[in-house]
């Protein structure tokens, strides 16, 4: 369980102060897949560091199960950072190092007895993949090879917690789509916590539990992904996840059809299909469906749709009918205008 509360970060420079993180309260329960997305600048960085304490806040708290990170001394602080793992969009792997050495280095620092990291050195590379690569040094390896040894360097500590910051912003669609789908089996079978930050709203989409949203320095909007995805508040929010898009439909054509009848965005979660819903409301109501575009994507494992829809003819009643009827099928509905 991480919880922050009230934390604040602000930076003095000279004569001018950088309010980088401003009152955040977050919790995140264990086994959760929690990200925070924001554009360049919003203070992800820093609000992730001051979960493993990198960046102590300026005030406010941090607690880890528990633990007041704030009260601990500096050697308490260093045993609690072992739980927290960390990677990054660079990787922060050691050049002269060996794949096996990166992963030894920090655990033979801490102690760890020589059998041990052998055993856990052979563990990890094996879940990430990389059992073949032991020996080559990081030049040698894709950033996507790259990013799992960080993965497996951080693992190797046993952490409960993995902290990401953009682990996946420097790699290709694919490549990111691979290392996703192995954060979600870390999370799945090691029952690791995962608190990541992203400005990539896909990142979030594919694997978050729930997320939050942030800008300059504050949390403005926060929830399960599924609820953040179909009812988003604010503006930012609603700009990260496209809920404004009218998918694809050209600005004409929508002038066009604004004329003749009603536009709405329909979402649905799950199976729940609309085909036969649009049906009924044909035939129930003297309303004429027609879709002008339409998706299907996935919140981690859950279908997603959406469609732009024009629902011809009719009076403001019958729409309201239609509208309410829609709702009570389990189909979000909202007008577009
Ligand atoms: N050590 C520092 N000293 C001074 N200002 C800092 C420091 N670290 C961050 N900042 C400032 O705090 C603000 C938030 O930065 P932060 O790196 O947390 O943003 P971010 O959301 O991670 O952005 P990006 O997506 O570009 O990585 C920025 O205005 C940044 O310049
Ligand atoms: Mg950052």
């Amino acid at each position: 369980m991480i919880e922050l509360k009230n934390v604040s970060k602000t930076f003095q420079q000279k004569n001018r102060r950088i309010e980088a993180v401003k009152n955040v309260t977050l919790s995140i329960k264990p086994g959760e897949i929690f990200g925070v997305v924001g554009y360049s600048g919003a203070g992800k960085s820093t609000l992730i560091r001051m979960i493993n304490f990198l960046e102590p806040p300026t005030t406010g708290e941090v607690l880890i199960n528990g633990k007041n990170l704030n009260q601990l001394s500096k050697k308490e602080l260093l045993l609690e950072r072992r739980k927290i793992g960390m990677i990054f969009q660079g990787y922060n792997l050691l050049s002269t190092a060996t794949v096996y050495e990166n992963i030894a280095k920090p655990l033979q620092l801490e102690g760890v007895d020589k059998a041990t990291i052998q055993a856990r050195a052979d563990k990890y590379l094996a879940l990430v993949g990389l059992s073949d690569r032991k020996d080559n040094y990081p030049a040698q390896l894709s950033g996507g090879q790259r990013q799992r040894v960080a993965i497996a360097r951080a693992l190797a500590h046993e952490p409960e917690i993995l902290l990401s910051d953009e682990a996946t912003s420097a790699l290709d669609p694919e490549t990111t789509e691979s290392i996703l789908e192995l954060l979600l089996k870390i999370n799945q079978e090691l029952g690791i916590t995962i608190f990541l930050i992203t400005h990539e709203i896909e990142v979030v989409q594919r694997i978050c539990d729930r997320v939050a949203v942030m800008e300059a320095g504050q949390v403005i909007e926060e929830g399960p992904v599924i609820e953040i995805f179909t009812t988003p508040q604010e503006t930012t929010t609603k700009r990260f996840i496209g809920a404004n898009e009218n998918y694809d439909v050209p600005a004409e054509v929508l002038a066009t059809y604004k004329k003749t009848g009603r536009l709405v965005r329909l979402q649905f979660i799950g199976s729940e299909a609309t085909e036969p819903v649009l049906s009924r409301v044909a035939k129930d109501y003297p309303l004429v469906p027609n879709i002008l575009s339409g998706n299907i994507s996935y919140l981690k494992e859950q279908r997603h749709g959406r469609l732009l829809v024009e629902l011809a003819g009719g009076s403001q009643q019958d729409f309201e009918a239609a509208k309410r009827y829609i709702t009570s099928q389990g189909i979000f509905i909202e007008e577009v205008v």
